[in-house]
């Protein structure tokens, strides 16, 4: 048995596969949709598919992938209990940079998962689904920190991190998001909590 969540993602997921409007498709593979428990309550937001990702059509299984199952592991998560997903479902060329143009055509999309998966904390991964949500914020200012807002009229909690592609790169980066991950399980007991009207509108 489906269940509700589960269908809602996989109408979705068809949809997108169907919508010849989407930019990046005659490039790319497949479209890499997000995935994940239905039910959690915690949302991880990437960037876009890479090499592997496009070739498997699964989010987050290349190197980048690998850190990012480590750091789940290490605080007491699985991939299979939370949710994982990109700003930008199919892959750039050359794995370059998404162009606002391609996050803006993508967004309806990211918006009705979110609003199906409902979770309280939404993990940004990298400066691009940041600025989704915390626009002209730097990331080297503000990750790891917790900003509650409501959002799609429902109490989320915005947890911005560097993107782990970054920190493979650079060890000091590793050593912030090993740290930042941390507060994903300290802010989820009171994120589950708090009330809307306690919070930002943004
Ligand atoms: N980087 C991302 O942002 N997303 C992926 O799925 C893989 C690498």
């Amino acid at each position: 048995m489906v269940n509700k969540k589960a269908q809602a993602l996989l109408d979705l997921k068809r949809r997108m596969e169907g919508d010849k409007s989407l930019p990046l498709r005659d490039t790319a593979t497949q479209l890499v949709f997000g995935e994940g428990n239905p039910d959690t309550d915690i949302y991880f937001l990437g960037e876009a598919p890479g090499y592997h990702e496009d070739k498997h059509g699964r989010p987050f299984v290349g190197q980048a992938g690998q850190l990012l199952n480590k750091l789940l592991e290490g605080n007491g998560l699985k991939r299979e209990d939370v949710y994982i997903s990109n700003i930008v479902r199919f892959r750039p060329p050359e794995n370059r940079d998404p162009l606002p143009q391609e996050i803006e055509a993508f967004k309806k999309y990211i918006e009705e998962e979110i609003s199906i998966v409902d979770p309280r904390i939404i993990v940004t991964l990298g400066r691009f689904s940041m600025n989704k949500f915390l626009p002209s914020f730097k990331i080297s200012q503000v990750h790891g920190k917790v900003y509650p807002m409501k959002w799609q009229d429902q109490p989320r909690v915005i947890i911005p991190m560097y993107h782990p592609a970054a920190a493979l790169r650079a060890t000091a980066i590793l050593d912030q998001l090993k740290q930042d991950f941390k507060v994903i399980l300290k802010t989820l007991g009171e994120a589950k909590k708090t009330k809307t009207e306690q919070l930002p509108l943004i």
